[in-house]
């Protein structure tokens, strides 16, 4: 047996490495960027970050839409407000996906190429003004949902990002259960509105937090590796017992004739969603997936001089 050599220090091995990972998972702390960790963890987490990220940048469009046409300009303010802060989240997450060695532009292609995917909810069109509010009130309710746990993930970055995204998330939300009240408030016409966007979007809003348990291969490793911290069905149910009465107060129907309270298991029973038609949207079939990433290709390639310019300054000044 040859001693170790003295002038260069034996590095760990690769079980060494795995045993020091585990007992970080096992106390609860957090892996940080220059921490070894398994390619199977970087590769999940660079997914799932991704496809958070461009989410945030997607979701951008929907209520981007009704910017020059919000009905009084404290409804603009608030709303341009909204729609910004979602630009400040997709730029955490792209940072964070960055950390793990991810590169930005790829991350980019992939998502105008299809290779990622981002939340199937993005792929509906907001028809009337009371779209931005059931958005608020459900769709960044449900993220809120998705979100909180995901402040306790194991990976530091991710796990600090959406202790920002959360609060901004919360007043999107407010932003949005405020706007239904007023209109609530208001005319007949006003009020079939908001019934109306409440009944295309509710079932959509559901499927935000992905399929069954029984169908989501992926969720014991990544709650082993504690990147998730709940199951989808598990987030599901939560924002539906959340939910329910929100919309009591509201004075709006949610179109589940299978909704009611199980005083059994103090949980809402609901009805079957339709996974044809979400695998049909994540796929890229739903009413506007084309639209959404053709306006983001044309923002990539039509800000491309831009990069250029940057890099070229860049280089030059670092030279
Ligand atoms: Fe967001
Ligand atoms: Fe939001």
């Amino acid at each position: 047996m040859s001693a170790p050599s003295l002038d260069r220090p034996t590095a760990p091995d690769e079980k060494a490495l795995q045993d020091q990972f585990d007992a970080t998972l096992a106390a609860d702390h957090r892996i940080e960027p220059r921490d070894w960790m398994p390619e199977g963890y970087r590769k999940t987490l660079i997914r799932q970050v991704a496809q958070h990220a461009h989410s945030e940048i997607i979701g951008m469009q929907p209520e981007g839409d009704w910017l020059l046409a919000a009905p009084s300009l404290r409804r603009k303010a608030v709303l341009l407000a909204k729609v910004q802060d979602e630009a400040g989240h997709g730029l955490y997450l792209y940072s964070a996906a960055e950390t793990l060695g991810a590169d930005r532009a790829d991350l980019t292609d992939k998502l105008i190429e299809g290779t990622q995917k981002y939340s199937s909810i993005f792929n509906y069109p907001t028809l009337t003004y009371a779209d931005v509010g059931v958005i608020g009130w459900l769709v960044d309710g449900a993220a809120i949902c998705n979100q909180v746990p995901l402040c306790r993930s194991s990976y530091g970055p991710y796990a600090r990002a959406m202790i920002r995204v959360c609060k901004e998330e919360s007043f999107h939300q407010r932003q949005g259960y405020e706007l239904l009240m007023t209109m609530m408030r208001g005319t007949d016409e006003q009020r079939a509105m908001v019934q109306d966007a409440v009944d295309r979007w509710w079932w959509p809003s559901l499927m935000m937090f992905g399929p069954p348990d029984d169908d989501s291969p992926n969720t014991a490793q990544s709650m082993a590796w504690g990147i998730k911290r709940h199951t989808n069905d598990e987030l599901r149910q939560r924002f539906v017992d959340m939910s329910v009465p929100q919309a009591e107060v509201l004075g709006v129907t949610l179109p589940d004739p299978e909704l009611c309270y199980d005083a059994a298991t103090g949980h809402h029973r609901f009805g079957q969603l339709d996974w044809d038609e979400f695998k049909r949207v994540i796929a890229g079939d739903g009413p506007m997936n084309a639209v959404r990433i053709a306006r983001r290709r044309a923002a990539r390639d039509d800000n491309a001089w831009v990069v250029e310019a940057a890099t070229a300054y860049a280089e030059k000044h670092g030279a």
